[in-house]
């Protein structure tokens, strides 16, 4: 059937299409139907089947002969290390390690926190409460305790699962001093902490709360899988809004797996057997849907890369790890191309290997600039593909099926809706324009199997956030347009989210953590662009009367700040102090305006400004940091 057609018949016939997907699943008990909208406009998918995903990843991939099958390949340039693991040993060390976590107590149900690296044992983490009907939540690594500890007490976990330590590039990242130091801030404490403790750093257990990964699975007897219903959460992962207190997007079982099952074929162009490596972190969505969950229930091997693209030990990392395990698709961020580009301009490291396995290059996470994208096409000669998606979504929104049928590539666009998602771009008013024209983009609701049925203990919050801007759609956060052909163009986002380096960032959450330093009275935080990361958080700090300090010690304190409460990945190191700053007579901060003059771009004097000679003090300030760049 032609994409166009399918799509169609997704729109139109969602039992009949999403059920017919839904074959492709081992179910415990088979769902009645595919959509359940009786209490719209929440919906949930597959409610009634009983389902578990752990199974479906491995278990079942074993029973049908696959068990002698790569599942995971670790590769670590950090360590310069490898591990190779099938799926039968993925399945016996999963098994053994819910067997552990129920012994310890942990039933269906109970939520797990996981704040591990990029090695196996995070995907092991992951699926042993997938096995049990347990809800993971994974921190990631470059967050601070704080940041740890905010989630701690919205998902109440019963057990914490860590690591020793992360390795960056030149640094061991101590993740139990960061593991204590949150559940000293959380107000709940969890039962019990599991500690895998890596080769590179032994940290010290905590006498009756902290057990040793290895040590308390000895002799324990392996778990099998537990059914759970359809709309169980697989897993709660938390995302940046606008304020400080990040979002627990919840994932739902049977949806996953049907959407993500459709998309290893029909996006990614991969069958059952073929290597795919989505080169993120298992902290982010990417990580949750394409290094661990997808590429296994599709019965294919997963990379678990613990490496930069350039830097552990070169710009030719990407095209030695596709080479070595004779990657078929890979999927990466805009940025981490920009990186290698920046070192390898002429792409010299490309040629020093053999990249006849690479068949399509994936690029998600931040808006893929045409020179990037052509770039990787020229050196890599094949096709590099855009597309776009959300921690809500869990997968494409907008993506180009290769698998199905490959449709024309027009830079700048990630291309066509996915199936089951009607796409429009609204005005103000919540209007339908036409092709070409810019507005919010929306999804006419209900959204995909697969995609988040609420947030994590916050139905108020979900349907503030997503669902009251426009009745009927949900609001993606997104603006852009699309043309007369259904290819979205994704322009910006309407709210406080920044996006640097691929990763999602909320400047409301910075403008908290400004506001906490004492000599700060009033602080903006906007993004600007950046030519490696596509933007970058920058700070403007008003500071109260009577301060003895100076500019720049207190700038280099609210650096520092930012980087204790919220982490490094923030890359929070721009800031200055000014007397006043824009806003409008009723008193909002002007940050878009702020932004475009950091940027260099033309705009519009906003007709609400209250003071406009504020937006030259402004002009000297960025000047001081060095914007616009030139
Ligand atoms: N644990 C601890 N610290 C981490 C971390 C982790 N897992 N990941 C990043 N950090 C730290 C870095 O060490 C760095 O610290 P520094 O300020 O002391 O240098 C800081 O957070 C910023 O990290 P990063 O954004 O990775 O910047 P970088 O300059 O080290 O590298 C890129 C730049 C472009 C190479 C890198 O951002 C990259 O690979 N991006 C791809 C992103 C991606 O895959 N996103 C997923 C969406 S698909
Ligand atoms: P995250 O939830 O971290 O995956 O971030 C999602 C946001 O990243 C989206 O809402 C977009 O703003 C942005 N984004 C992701 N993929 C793309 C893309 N292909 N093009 C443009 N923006 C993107």
């Amino acid at each position: 059937m032609r994409y166009a057609d399918l799509h169609q018949k997704s729109l139109n016939d969602p039992n009949g299409f999403w059920m017919e997907q839904a074959q492709a699943i081992d179910w415990d008990t088979p769902p009645s139907k595919a959509l359940f909208d009786e209490n719209a406009p929440l919906y949930e998918w597959f409610a009634d089947g009983m389902v578990n995903t752990c199974w479906n990843a491995l278990d079942r991939h074993v029973a049908g002969g696959r068990g002698d099958q790569l599942a995971v390949i670790h590769d670590s340039p950090i360590t310069g290390t490898q591990e190779k693991l099938t799926f039968a040993q993925m399945r016996d060390r999963v098994a053994r390690l819910a067997g552990a976590l129920r012994a310890q107590g942990v039933v269906k149900g109970d939520r797990v926190i996981i704040y591990m690296p990029m090695v196996p044992e995070a995907l092991m983490a992951m699926l042993a409460c997938a096995r049990l009907g347990a809800i993971h939540s994974v921190v990631f690594g470059g967050f601070a305790a704080n940041e740890l500890a905010v989630r701690i007490d919205d998902a109440q976990p019963k057990c914490i699962i860590a690591s020793s330590c992360g390795l960056e590039p030149g640094r061991v990242i101590h993740y139990k001093p960061l593991l204590d130091g949150a559940i000293n801030i959380a107000t709940h404490k969890p039962d019990f902490c599991v500690i895998f403790q890596r080769e590179q750093e032994t940290a010290a257990l905590t006498e009756g709360r902290d057990l040793d990964w290895n040590d308390f699975q000895a002799g324990v007897e392996p778990a099998d899988c537990v059914p759970v219903e359809g709309n169980h959460p697989a897993y709660v992962l938390y995302t940046s809004g606008t304020t400080g207190q990040p979002k627990g997007v919840i994932r739902p079982t049977g949806g996953h797996l049907v959407a993500l099952n459709w998309s290893m074929k029909n996006i990614y162009n991969v069958d059952p057997g073929d290597v795919f490596w989505a080169a993120s972190d298992v902290g982010w969505v990417v990580g949750h849907s394409y290094i661990c969950y997808a590429p296994l229930i599709a019965g294919n091997t997963t990379i678990v890369f613990e490496g930069k693209p350039v830097g552990t030990p070169d710009a030719g990392t990407f095209w030695r790890v596709i080479s070595e395990h004779k990657v078929k698709s890979f999927f990466t961020a805009p940025t981490a191309f920009r990186a290698v580009k920046r070192e390898d301009p002429k792409g010299e490291l490309v040629r020093d290997y053999d990249l006849s396995c690479l068949k399509t290059v994936y690029l998600a996470g931040e808006r893929a600039d045409p020179d990037t994208i052509l770039w990787a096409q020229s050196q890599l000669q094949v096709p590099v593909i855009d597309h776009w998606w959300q921690t809500e979504t869990g997968w494409a929104i907008a993506a180009n099926p290769m698998g199905n049928e490959a449709l024309p590539v027009k830079l700048g666009s990630p291309a066509v809706a996915m199936p089951g998602y009607d796409i429009r771009v609204l005005d103000e008013g919540g209007h339908p324009v036409g092709p070409d024209t810019l507005g919010a983009i929306a999804i006419k609701l209900p959204l995909p199997p697969g995609t988040l049925p609420g947030l994590w203990n916050a139905e108020a919050r979900f349907r503030k956030s997503y669902l009251d801007a426009f009745p009927g759609y949900y609001a993606t956060g997104d603006a852009g347009y699309m043309d007369a052909d259904g290819y979205v163009y994704i322009m910006a986002r309407t709210d406080d989210v920044i996006n640097v380096a691929g990763h999602r960032l909320s400047t409301g959450a910075m403008e908290e953590v400004l506001a906490s330093h004492p000599d700060v009275a009033e602080c903006a935080v906007i993004g600007v662009a950046d030519a490696l990361k596509g933007q970058l958080p920058m700070g403007f700090v008003c500071l109260n009367k009577g301060t003895d300090r100076t500019e720049k010690e207190i700038v280099s304190e609210c650096v520092r700040l930012v980087r204790d409460q919220i982490g490094p990945v923030a890359a929070f190191k721009l800031a200055v102090v000014v007397d006043r700053l824009p806003k409008t007579r009723s008193g909002k901060i002007l940050r878009a305006t702020m932004a475009s003059i950091a940027d260099g771009k033309e705009f519009k004097m906003p007709a609400t400004i209250d003071d406009p000679a504020i937006l030259d003090e402004i002009s000297v300030a960025l000047q001081s940091l060095g914007y616009p760049q030139t």
